[in-house]
């Protein structure tokens, strides 16, 4: 019999182990230190047996011996060491061990290493975290419920064609800026949760953009249009883009960024209230993706200050990459052109094409703005502007 006394009684009564009294012990035995006493009574059919044998499974010492019938003795050994996280503080480096646990859980020692890569927070981190995540559950939209597809109204063919020529063009990049935060994602360690969760809502965002914009192609007679292979090979260029904040400014700030002036061109000289009400809903979207890759990027540089030159850079390299591709891929110049002005006959083309000068011109200045808020200086933010891709993206 133990010398100290019993720190906790438990009456089991007749509950058997079988039937959930382990519930009891474990509870118990967790709220006491290690070394301490714990009586428990208890009168099911063979207790004295089941008891010894869960408290050799466990690792607590067990004290057979009845002093008083149906009474033993149980000594709580040290819990399993473990390691606490705060909810709140996000740390600087996240540690492979903590693995999938939720920020401000415990941690059990012991458990598996995973292969999170960007486990910096100063890799992945933004500010505004909470409030885009907020906006992007608050603002998703139903391709099916949320489009006036029935105001879809018989186009003349050219414009029609142009539209699903368009529209082809928006699903191709609609699947570069869903498979980039894809990959991304499954590389982040979770103690950064709240980026975790703004990419995923980006990547839901990105798949209804698709989805929605294919719709709209096939809802005209002609169907989809041309993939070029100038848009593929410069999409390619950023799907296959390794370094999280490269990639996240490629195409957050320069990509999405340039689509905003492009989606809202849509929006206003769309030859129909169907087509115009998809671009303003991605347009909204895509102003919050900017908004994350613009928050990142601020916080990156202002640790890192001279990653701005690894930026432009990056778009430098990309621009060489694309030197065989001289512009915009024509069948979407061609079909922006006919859709901005109307149709075909040579003064809807003069006013079509002076449309989408202005358009480029519009592009240009809202990245060089974009630019120069991140603190690239005028001139840099210029020929970074400059370098850009042709095909927006
Ligand atoms: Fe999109
Ligand atoms: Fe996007």
């Amino acid at each position: 019999m133990p010398k100290a006394r019993p720190k906790e009684l438990l009456d089991l009564e007749d509950l058997a182990l079988h039937e959930g009294a382990t519930v009891l012990l474990r509870r118990k035995l967790g709220q006491m230190a290690a070394g301490e006493w714990l009586e428990v009574r208890g009168d099911s059919a063979e207790f004295a047996e089941a008891l010894a044998a869960w408290c050799r499974k466990e690792g607590h010492r067990c004290d057979l011996a009845q002093g008083v019938a149906h009474t033993y003795r149980i000594e709580a050994s040290a819990a399993i060491p473990a390691t606490s996280t705060s909810r709140t503080e996000i740390c600087e480096s996240a540690e492979p061990s903590w693995g999938l646990a939720p920020r401000g859980a415990r941690i059990e020692a012991g458990g598996p290493k995973f292969g999170f890569t960007l486990r910096e927070k100063r890799d992945v981190w933004a500010r505004e975290l909470n409030a885009i995540y907020k906006q992007a559950v608050a603002g998703q939209w139903s391709a099916a419920r949320d489009i006036p597809w029935n105001e879809l109204p018989k186009l003349a063919p050219e414009v029609e064609t142009s539209v699903a020529q368009i529209m082809t063009f928006l699903t191709e990049n609609e699947f570069a800026a869903l498979y980039v935060p894809a990959r991304f994602i499954a590389r982040i360690h979770p103690h950064y949760r709240e980026v975790v969760e703004v990419l995923a809502m980006q990547v839901a965002d990105e798949a209804r953009h698709a989805e929605a914009f294919t719709r709209r192609a096939e809802a005209g007679e002609t169907g989809l249009g041309i993939t070029a292979m100038s848009g593929q090979l410069s999409l390619k260029t950023l799907v296959e883009e390794p370094d999280f904040t490269t990639a996240t400014f490629l195409l957050c700030v320069m990509g999405e960024g340039t689509f905003l002036t492009l989606l809202k061109f849509i929006g206003e000289y769309a030859p129909d209230p169907t087509t115009s009400a998809l671009a303003l809903l991605a347009h909204r979207d895509e102003a919050r993706h900017v908004a994350f890759g613009m928050e990142h990027l601020r916080y990156v540089f202002e640790r890192e200050p001279e990653r701005r030159a690894s930026m432009a850079a990056a778009v430098e390299r990309r621009s060489r990459m694309l030197a065989s591709i001289s512009g915009l891929s024509p069948y979407v110049h061609d079909a922006l052109t006919i859709m901005a002005g109307g149709g075909v006959e040579p003064k809807q083309i003069r006013a079509g094409a002076s449309r989408v000068a202005q358009l480029h011109r519009e592009m240009d200045r809202a990245r060089r703005e974009r630019l120069q808020s991140l603190g690239f200086a005028s001139e840099a933010a210029t020929q970074m502007s400059v370098y850009h891709t042709k095909n927006f993206m």
